[in-house]
């Protein structure tokens, strides 16, 4: 039997920092470059280059402004900020690229089913067969005040809402079949009208019409990931996700995670292989282990506290500056729920015992991402560990500094994997599905 494979899929934002909040004042980052398309379509070509499954491209839909109630802290920091539209960055680096899968977030609270397909469906063609659709629900109002609304939805009723919306897309893409145009010249016929379909899809809180006027695509539906963590945003994954990007924070949980993932996909009558789960992984490289480290301590010489505090303040919605900085977190007076929430984003720097301005710094490091720092045989033998013990079906990969970790990587810590016949030395599939799959 062939060995089991590992999947690499590299993580983007469209803006000038990404975990590390400090990385952008590295005067080797192309942060600069954060609203230059040539900036993505080059990282596009170092992980082609590095056989990468994929690419993604978080987003969100707001600049934050819980801290001090002003965006002032997200801007000047600069905080995680989100720049340019996700899929046109695709459809530009779809023309630089012939491999390597192209995935874009779009949410389901905010966006029309219509339109989702109707984007993707034209990613895929564009790329001949590389798009995915990071589906979010979204989980704040900030976001949901962009598009007009007071609030989101709650949770449970969010996600139901999304299989609807998924429901909605997939009647779409199904609405032309695979070979409705026919480009008979002779008989003056293009498409075969009896090969497209009305979508005429009703839920509960969704509707649509169609057909799409867009035909069929290469991948039919474009992969999709998902990254939900709550019980429903499981369910969620177990019924649609083929991709599940998670943030885990010990080999434990890790193997939890998978193993729950898998679980539920067989209860829903899915083979576990139809989806492959990817966690988060932080990567300091350097030529020598003690020259990874003191890389990872001059970047994190550049993190600043209060931009972490800002930070943790947007991703929990309440307002951390009236607290001193030097105030243990175990002594906030704040409500039951928000500290819940903010138990969870810190993932429990609390019962270290720290300050609000020890937790900024923690968070702005690596936003809780696990972080691997080392010579490429070291990260190279932590991924192995991590794959071959049933963690995860391989990693979404987090530069420390852009793209200069995707550089170092790509030319180090790939040749490793695939000297370790852990790693594809060349694409197999034709569709980003199959490399997935493969
Ligand atoms: C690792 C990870 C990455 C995520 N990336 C995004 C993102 O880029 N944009 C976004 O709107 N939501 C993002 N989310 C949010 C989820 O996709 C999801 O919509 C949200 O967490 C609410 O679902 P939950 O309650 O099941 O977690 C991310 C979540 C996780 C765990």
């Amino acid at each position: 039997m062939a060995t089991r494979q590992m999947h690499l899929v590299g993580y983007l934002i469209a803006g000038p920092t990404w975990h590390n909040n400090g990385a952008w004042r590295n005067p080797e980052s192309d942060a600069d470059l954060a609203l230059d398309p040539r900036r993505y379509e080059r990282i596009a070509q170092i992980l082609e280059e590095g056989k990468f499954d994929a690419l993604f491209f978080v987003d969100v839909l707001t600049l934050f402004d819980t801290y001090q109630g002003s965006f002032a802290g997200q801007v000047a920091g600069p905080g995680q900020m989100f720049y340019l539209d996700p899929m046109l960055l695709l459809a530009a680096m779809a023309r630089k690229t012939r491999h390597i899968g192209l995935a874009g977030t779009l949410s389901t609270a905010f966006y029309h089913p219509f339109h989702i397909a109707r984007s993707f469906a034209s990613l895929d063609h564009m790329s001949g067969g590389r798009a995915a659709w990071n589906v979010v629900t979204s989980s704040n109002s900030r976001e949901a005040q962009n598009f007009g609304m007071d609030r989101l939805m709650d949770r449970n009723v969010r996600y139901d809402h999304a299989d609807e919306v998924m429901e909605a897309c997939d009647a779409l893409w199904n609405s032309w079949d695979a070979d409705a145009i026919v480009l008979d010249r002779e008989r003056g016929i293009y498409a075969d009208p009896a090969k497209v379909h009305y979508a005429n899809y009703q839920g509960k809180f969704v509707r649509t019409r169609g057909p799409l006027p867009t035909p069929r695509s290469p991948q039919g539906r474009p992969v999709i990931m998902q990254a939900g963590s709550s019980e429903r945003g499981r369910q969620f994954a177990a019924r649609w996700a083929e991709v599940v990007f998670t943030l885990q924070h010990s080999k434990p949980d890790m193997q939890a995670f998978h193993a729950d993932i898998k679980t539920r996909m067989e209860r829903n009558g899915r083979a576990p292989e139809e989806c492959i789960i990817t966690p988060a992984i932080d990567i300091v490289l350097g030529e020598t282990d003690s020259i990874a480290r003191e890389r990872a301590d001059y970047l994190n010489s550049l993190v600043s506290a209060e931009v972490g505090v800002c930070d943790i303040s947007n991703a929990i919605g309440v307002d951390l500056s009236p607290f001193p900085l030097d105030q243990p977190l175990a002594d906030m007076d704040i409500t039951e729920g928000a500290r819940g929430v903010l138990d969870v984003v810190l993932q429990g720097s609390r019962a270290a015992g720290l300050t609000l301005r020890e937790a900024g710094y923690r968070y702005g490091v690596s936003q809780h991402t696990p972080a691997l720092i080392g010579s490429p045989k070291t990260i190279a033998d932590q991924l192995q560990d991590m794959f071959e013990s049933r963690c995860c079906d391989g990693f979404v990969i987090c530069p420390s500094i852009s793209p200069g970790t995707y550089v170092q990587f790509v030319k180090t810590v790939v040749p490793e994997l695939q000297r370790r016949g852990l790693y594809r030395t060349d694409y197999t599939g034709n569709t980003l599905r199959q490399n997935i799959r493969g």
